[in-house]
């Protein structure tokens, strides 16, 4: 605490605070778009908030992307977590098989010591496939626990960058460019309004359902992200915001 009183990251934290309307900002040093180190960094802060909120027996919701990647490689055992369940939040949405939801919440629960599901999700879902998957038992099991999760960690993006990453159409890209898409999360993009401009078809948590009944954790850093952590603190739920301070920096730049 006195080393980020020197570094001035208080004071950023408590900008960002005011600035975002989140009751939690943490700030760590660096600017993960110029070093991979600062995401670890950011885990490291991640999961400490994580094992102060979690409680015997809650599920655990995760998302996808590399900042989630490098939260999960920070993780440590706790015998707390021996009941907890770490679940995907959502399906497939196109990622390459390291930054995918499932590989991430299979990998936090083994380092914590801690119990996963998976869900089996193609990425390219018909409105037919989708309707008729998410009527198969095993999967309304698997969508029962993720509804239930106690705790939602996820991922901010750039909109373009996501898009670009998961191959989507060009129809897509397009309609994300036209509208001013900057942001994205859980596979819904936002214009800097924090307005929905796309969202991408999966099962799972939808945006609506993070509810006060989930502690919700975002974890985003990087100059590059500053619009896209703008636009989504706009009308989403977050509970805390775990960040840099190149992200910071940026986020602040013209008050
Ligand atoms: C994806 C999530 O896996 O990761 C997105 O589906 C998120 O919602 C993205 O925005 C973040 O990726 P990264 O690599 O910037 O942490």
């Amino acid at each position: 605490e006195m080393m980020k009183e020197l570094l001035g990251l208080s004071t950023l934290e408590q900008r960002l605070q005011s600035k975002l309307g989140v009751t939690k900002v943490i700030v760590v040093s660096g600017d993960s778009d110029d070093n991979d180190w600062v995401k670890h960094e950011m885990g490291r802060a991640a999961v400490l908030e994580l094992n102060s909120k979690v409680k015997a027996k809650d599920v655990i919701a995760v998302m996808g992307g590399t900042t989630l990647a490098a939260v999960a490689s920070m993780m440590t055992a706790d015998t707390k977590m021996k009941e907890v369940v770490f679940v995907p939040a959502r399906g497939g949405l196109g990622e390459r098989v390291e930054n995918q939801a499932n590989t991430i919440s299979a990998e936090f629960a083994s380092r914590a010591g801690a119990e996963y599901r998976l869900l089996h999700v193609p990425d390219q879902l018909s409105e037919e496939a989708y309707s008729s998957l998410r009527l198969e038992p095993s999967v309304q099991e698997i969508l029962a626990l993720i509804k239930s999760a106690a705790v939602v960690i996820h991922g901010i993006g750039v909109a373009e960058t996501m898009a670009l990453r998961r191959n989507s159409a060009a129809k897509i890209k397009n309609h994300l460019s036209d509208d001013e898409a900057v942001g994205e999360a859980f596979g819904y993009y936002f214009n800097k309004n924090g307005e929905i401009i796309y969202k991408q078809r999966t099962i799972g948590l939808q945006l609506d359902e993070l509810d006060q009944n989930k502690y919700v954790i975002s974890v985003a850093g990087g100059h590059s992200k500053a619009k896209a952590i703008l636009a989504y603190m706009k009308n989403c739920p977050s509970d805390v915001l775990i960040t840099d301070e190149g992200a910071a920096r940026s986020l602040l730049e013209n008050e």
